[in-house]
């Protein structure tokens, strides 16, 4: 491979706490390595629409500055899929990046991302190298993604919050987690939370399992409860609860909460329910000592395989060890679910926590 001399490196997907973390620690990696780094701005648009979007990054201006502490992408992201033809992109993306003359694009993203990005670079004969992000933890083949214990964090949060009024007014507080089609979210804040019900897209639940735990609840003599719902989560019929779409016509989440509120307080009346769908905080708020840690290895990695020539491959944490895959077998691999057999799924049941039939 060409020796390299300079770098892109863009956020794609849905933003989460960490990305700039990422960032810091590129710009520091690549730095020793002399070479330059461009940070492109809103994900692949910065490349794709004219004028390009970019700056040059240099560890005087980025880590110089609160932003490595800090949630929220520094260079802007992109999370929408785009109509157009994606060979008209991918050469449009080609252009840009050979017009900006990097040698190769490090991309911060989520399994699409990871999908789209990928074939773009592929079609447009572009090296990349994938760094996992997102608080939904379902890229495949790393056990953790960067940003994903910040989002446990804010959930378990409203979870220690919420048992206080729940507590105050003998109530049974629903928390409607994000996490699109995966439970990874929804169960580990409920596992931290303490909750007695957690439902999750992976596990298929009844309106009577829900009353009988609620039901078990109420003769122990505890008049209050939280429930944990992820919001990728169906009637129990395997409907979903909304059609809603964003501006490119993709299936945006949301409503099983208010679904399930309704659907509880109409057939049993041991508790008042009431929900909160706790939204996008998820994705903000300052990144933990653990994604901050994450962040730099991950991202310190990706640079480390770029200089000694690998590429087209993403970096991953699987099995306890910094590894990575090639993006051949990240893309076959789709989306990771939550495994009903996982420890966190076994611990819940084992505490009696109710997270559906099986
Ligand atoms: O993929 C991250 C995520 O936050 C999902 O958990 C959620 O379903 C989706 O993005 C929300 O997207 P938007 O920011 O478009 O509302």
């Amino acid at each position: 491979m060409k020796k390299i001399k300079k770098i892109g490196i863009l956020t794609s997907g849905g933003d989460c706490a960490g990305l700039n973390a990422v960032i810091f620690s590129v710009v520091n990696a690549a730095t020793r390595f002399g070479w330059e780094v461009y940070g492109i701005h809103d994900g692949t648009d910065g490349l794709t629409n004219r004028p390009l979007s970019y700056e040059i990054l240099t560890e005087s201006n980025f880590s110089n500055s609160p932003w490595p502490r800090l949630s929220g992408s520094y260079l802007g992201s992109l999370n929408t899929g785009v109509k157009e033809d994606p060979e008209i992109i991918a050469k449009r993306f080609g252009e840009g990046v050979k017009e900006l003359g990097l040698d190769a694009i490090l991309v911060v993203g989520g399994d699409g991302s990871m999908n789209i990005v990928s074939n773009y670079c592929k079609m447009a004969g572009v090296k990349m190298i994938g760094i996992p992000k997102t608080i939904d933890n379902d890229t495949p083949l790393t056990e953790f993604s960067i940003g994903f214990n910040t989002a446990c964090q804010a959930c378990t949060n409203a979870l220690d919050d919420l048992l206080l009024t729940a507590r105050s007014h003998h109530r049974a507080l629903i928390l409607e987690v994000m996490g699109r089609d995966a439970g990874h979210l929804a169960i580990h804040a409920a596992v931290a939370g303490f909750a007695d019900i957690c439902l999750v897209p992976e596990i298929p639940y009844t309106l009577q399992g829900i009353i009988n735990k609620l039901e078990e609840i109420k003769q122990s003599g505890r008049r209050h409860s939280l429930i944990v719902v992820s919001e990728g989560v169906k009637t129990e019929n395997g409907e979903a609860v909304t059609d809603a779409v964003n501006m490119v016509g993709e299936k945006i989440n949301g409503g099983i909460g208010e679904y399930l509120s309704k659907l509880i307080n109409a057939n049993y009346k041991g508790f008042q329910t009431r929900v909160t769908k706790l939204g996008h905080v998820q994705r903000s708020g300052n990144p933990t000592m653990f994604d901050r840690g994450l962040a730099v290895v991950l991202g310190s990695e990706a640079v480390r395989l770029l200089s000694e020539g690998h590429t087209d491959r993403m970096v991953a944490l699987a099995g306890g060890k910094v590894t990575s895959f090639s993006l051949e077998e990240v893309v076959a691999a789709g989306t990771t679910g939550l495994d009903a057999h996982s420890p966190y799924v076994k611990a819940a049941h084992n505490i009696g926590m109710y997270i559906g039939e099986e």
